[in-house]
């Protein structure tokens, strides 16, 4: 628990205590939160939107007057936030320049396997990867990143992910803050360790990943976020490897959550906190007043239950994260819309699980991930239950891949508020049952699978991942094989 005594006394960025780093920022200066760029695209006569993406290395400053060297794609850290509608057909053209072989998951997306981006669409060094779908699934915030098998977790560390952003009429039509990087803000939240001369600390993992004394949004310690709007919609992602938080706000003002990691919820919901495992997305909006600040921070993780060495995973930790500053005349916005989305339910609470997953001393249903194994098949254009209990006294959360699920319930409980829309990523108490209900649509492939795991990135890493083929009547599966690089 290195992070626990430091952050008690500390009311400004984690990274403005004196940690680990030996390197604290000076007195509560902040720096303007950056905005990931939209990515560029161009739309040819065929319709495609078309996306270019360099994979490459860079220099950034996470931490004022410090250099340190990052990855990122088509920069030197994060990436730009691709943007497309649903039935758009996006096509991308990836370059990887890094020293690495690496691949590029779009975390969230119902699309076919082999553009999946998982551990067998490898990107060999100084290769092109050039993946094209038809986008066919609600708004959302989702996002992108490296899925190399067994090397999720660094190559993440070092910079690389970005955001993907789902826009569709049914959001169109809502009267919601929208107007990119002014009133509809992606925060991404991580945090990192920096040694003395500003590299990315690697080493000293815990048994939940690496953790990081620093906390980083949108690529910087020490944000600030100057709102000119009397409503902000805050998008946030979890893009840390193993850190949990539990999003607040300093004065505990609630706020509306109006969208989890697939897309709107039916209503917005007052809450005064949410917790998101590593993975996970938000939506919220909170309201200002003319000239306040208010500061997001993290609060000690409530959802402890059972959680051996709770300290040492960082659930005792506060800590601030983005100081948001109203202008003195705040434009106004409209009130938020009482109603959001239809979500129709896909099976009933109680309903006998097609699947089972146990998860248990780094390894799911007693295996560890093999490449050449199919784990599941599942019949496509049909609807699963799985049920997903964690039997460890450690943290995992479970993903799933191609599917946004409901969450039927939990201990035969309904799910909290918080979890009553859309979910690819769901965290996990130990010794508690969870039931999801997902439909598996008219994307089979017999040869390449789509992945299911915990994304604490070191255990993904470490082989707490499996294997599903969706098929078509009467298709036998002919898996790839794939030689396992060492991990
Ligand atoms: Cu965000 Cu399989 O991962
Ligand atoms: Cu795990």
């Amino acid at each position: 628990g290195f992070l626990a005594g430091l952050a008690a006394a500390c009311t400004v960025p984690l990274a403005a205590c004196a940690g680990r780093s030996g390197s604290p920022i000076p007195g509560p200066a902040t720096r303007p939160l950056p905005i990931p760029p939209l990515a560029a695209s161009t739309v040819g006569p065929d319709g495609v939107r078309r996306f270019t993406l360099d994979i490459q290395q860079g220099t950034s400053e996470i931490l004022p007057g410090k250099r340190t060297p990052t990855w990122g794609y088509s920069g030197s850290i994060l990436g730009p936030t691709v943007r497309a509608r649903r039935h758009e057909t996006v096509a991308f053209t990836i370059r990887n320049a890094v020293p690495e072989p690496t691949t590029v998951h779009w975390h969230g997306m119902h699309l076919p396997a082999r553009f999946d981006g998982g551990p067998h669409q490898t990107i060999p060094v100084g290769g092109t990867w050039e993946p094209a779908w038809t986008i066919d699934q609600q708004a959302a915030l989702l996002w992108y990143h490296p899925h190399p098998h067994g090397g999720t977790e660094k190559h993440v560390y070092r910079g690389l992910s970005g955001l993907f952003i789902v826009d569709d009429e049914t959001t169109d039509a809502l009267d919601l803050p929208k107007d990119y990087g002014v009133d509809d803000i992606p925060l991404i939240i991580q945090d990192r360790r920096l040694t003395a001369d500003g590299a990315l600390d690697e080493s000293d993992p815990t048994d939940v990943g690496l953790l990081g004394d620093t906390i980083v949004v949108n690529g910087i310690a020490g944000a600030h976020l100057d709102v000119r709007t009397d409503r902000v919609r805050l998008r946030i992602l979890n893009g840390s490897s193993g850190r949990i938080y539990n999003l607040a706000f300093a004065d505990h003002r609630p706020f509306q959550l109006i969208a989890t990691d697939g897309g709107l919820l039916t209503a917005p919901v007052t809450l005064p906190n949410i917790q998101l495992s590593p993975g996970e997305r938000a939506e919220l909006v909170v309201e200002m007043r003319g000239g306040e600040q208010i500061v997001l921070r993290s609060l000690p993780i409530e959802q402890r239950r059972d959680i051996d060495r709770a300290a040492e995973f960082g659930f005792d930790d506060s800590f601030d994260i983005l100081r948001l500053r109203a202008a003195q005349n705040p434009k106004p916005s409209a009130p938020l819309p009482v109603s959001l989305a239809t979500i129709a339910p896909l099976a009933q609470p109680g309903t006998a699980p097609d699947h089972t997953f146990e998860l248990k001393w780094f390894m799911i249903n007693n295996q560890r991930m093999d490449m050449n194994r199919v784990d599941l098949t599942v019949p496509v254009d049909t609807t699963q239950v799985w049920t997903v209990r964690n039997n460890d006294n450690w943290p995992h959360n479970f993903h799933v891949h191609d599917v946004q699920f409901q969450v039927l319930d939990i201990d035969d409980q309904a799910p909290p508020p918080a979890l009553s829309g859309w979910k690819d990523t769901l965290y996990t108490e130990p010794q508690r049952t969870y039931r999801l209900a997902m439909h598996f649509a008219h994307h089979s492939d017999p040869t390449y699978p789509y992945m299911f795991h915990c994304h604490l990135l070191l255990h993904e890493d470490h082989g707490m991942m499996g294997q599903f083929l969706v098929l078509a009547p009467g298709r036998q599966p002919t898996p790839m094989r794939m030689d396992m690089p060492g991990t």
